[in-house]
């Protein structure tokens, strides 16, 4: 049952990308786990397939295996760090570039203590992406992403906080190893820190304007 007194739209414009205030010493029971996937169960599919899977990871040594795969990922080539480094270089002036750079903390701070949360979700679809046409490419990741994104608001009005996370993904074949995923058939979407947040006061994020993205009838 929800724990926090949110309306549906307080939910859905406070669940933000929670790192930095994931408690990483409360433990999270698996019945709340439980009670949230079944909430991402009722999300739509194609064709209503549910080709979804959920691999809830919560042993020690599975949650350090996996972070390593995700640290890997930020400092390879092309990784976080790189991407920080180059939009800091490029930065108009020193303000621009001292906002990136704690813009960047949250995320450093994931990678760094991404085995200390309690609970690593890793949503899978089966079949693989590579070779699909667009169609069959929607269809794929619109096959987990409405339940994923189900799970992290169930989460949320719960007093948990979620943060959706692909970086891994460089390195898929290494987690699926970890996780005893059959590669060649599932794909990974991608892994979802669960823990309780530290205080559940969130607020709605800056976004673009609405008029900036909005095409009424046409572009
Ligand atoms: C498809 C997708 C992939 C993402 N991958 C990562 C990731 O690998 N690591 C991470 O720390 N955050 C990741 N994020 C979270 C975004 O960085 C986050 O949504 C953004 O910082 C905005 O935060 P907010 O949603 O709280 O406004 C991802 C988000 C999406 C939608």
């Amino acid at each position: 049952m929800p724990v926090l007194d949110l309306s549906i739209d307080e939910v859905l414009t406070t669940t933000r990308a929670v790192r930095k205030r994931l408690d990483l010493t409360r433990p999270v029971e698996p019945e709340v786990i439980r009670e949230c996937l079944e909430i991402a169960l009722q999300a739509p599919s194609p064709g209503s397939m549910q080709h979804w899977h959920f691999i809830v990871v919560t042993d020690p040594a599975k949650r350090e295996a996996l972070a390593a795969v995700y640290r890997k990922s930020a400092h390879s080539p092309g990784g976080q760090e790189d991407i920080l480094k180059q939009m800091i270089a490029t930065a108009a002036n020193e303000q621009e570039a001292a906002a990136l750079a704690k813009k960047m903390e949250s995320p450093r701070y994931l990678t760094a203590h991404l085995h200390e949360v309690p609970v690593l979700i890793v949503p899978c679809i089966e079949g693989r992406v590579e070779k699909f046409t667009a169609v069959e490419q929607a269809s794929h990741w619109g096959g987990i992403w409405p339940a994923a994104w189900s799970f992290m608001l169930a989460a949320r009005s719960r007093g948990l906080g979620t943060v959706l996370t692909t970086l891994h993904l460089d390195f898929e074949r290494e987690a699926a190893e970890i996780l005893g995923i059959p590669y060649d058939q599932v794909t990974q979407a991608g892994l979802i820190p669960v823990a309780y947040t530290l205080g559940t006061d969130f607020k709605p994020a800056a976004r673009k304007p609405l008029e900036s993205v909005l095409h009424w009838d046409r572009w």
